[in-house]
């Protein structure tokens, strides 16, 4: 049997349609149960639903083989595994944000305030250009670090671009292209080559077929 990490959220549901086009039966997963633990009628997959941050971590232990967590996520944990395919979905930009410009604020400080889910990304992204920057963890509304004067800049993903236009924040100046991503834990690579391959090389046919 092979475990797949599925992200909750807004990957799930791309996740599902591609695995379902695979001819795995994804229907137990798709109810609207609080169930964590789903395996398929015929005992060939079994999934775990985790938080996205935490598919990377599972994935890693062997908990689970198979992943599948945005770029995003993957950049911000920085655990060994084998990254494997890009799924061409769930497409958005890591980007740092603000008002046009870096408006005048009022706020004085000797030094930039960056709020944002990817502290690590937000660290090595700055320190690559000699900069130093103070970074606040948020969980999530992440705008309104520089709406409530809290932060200077954000680092967060930008998909329509909704959230900033509504906020009146922009992007300054992208980090990198984001999509989602099949990992694999680096031993189940060895010990179960020729399952994990066989879904590997649906997928990417899939993918690939698609673009
Ligand atoms: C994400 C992200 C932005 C928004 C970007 O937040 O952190 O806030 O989506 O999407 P957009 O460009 O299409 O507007 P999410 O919805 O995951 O909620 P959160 O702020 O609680 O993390």
């Amino acid at each position: 049997m092979i475990t797949i990490a599925l992200a909750k959220g807004r990957l799930a549901d791309k996740t599902l349609d591609l695995l379902e086009q695979l001819g795995i039966d994804c229907s137990e997963v798709r109810s609207e149960s609080r169930k964590l633990i789903f395996t398929t009628p015929d005992g060939s997959i079994r999934f775990i639903m985790v938080k996205p941050s935490d598919v990377p971590a599972y994935v890693e232990y062997g908990t689970a083989d198979i992943g599948i967590a945005g770029k995003d996520t993957l950049l911000e944990e920085g655990r060994p595994l084998y990254e494997m395919l890009d799924l061409q979905f769930g497409k958005c930009t890591l980007a740092v944000a603000g008002y046009p410009e870096r408006k005048n604020t009022g706020i004085t400080r000797s030094h930039i305030r960056v709020a944002t889910k990817y502290p690590n990304v937000t660290r090595n992204f700055f320190s690559s250009r000699g900069e130093t920057v103070e970074i606040i963890k948020l969980n999530g509304s992440v705008e309104l670090g520089p709406l409530t004067g809290l932060s200077d800049l954000i680092v967060d993903i930008v998909e329509s671009g909704r959230t900033l236009v509504e906020n009146g924040l922009e992007v300054l100046e992208d980090v990198c292209p984001v999509s989602a991503r099949l990992v694999v834990n680096q031993v189940s690579l060895k010990t179960r080559q020729n399952e994990i391959k066989a879904i590997i090389d649906g997928l990417r046919e899939l993918v690939e077929g698609k673009n």
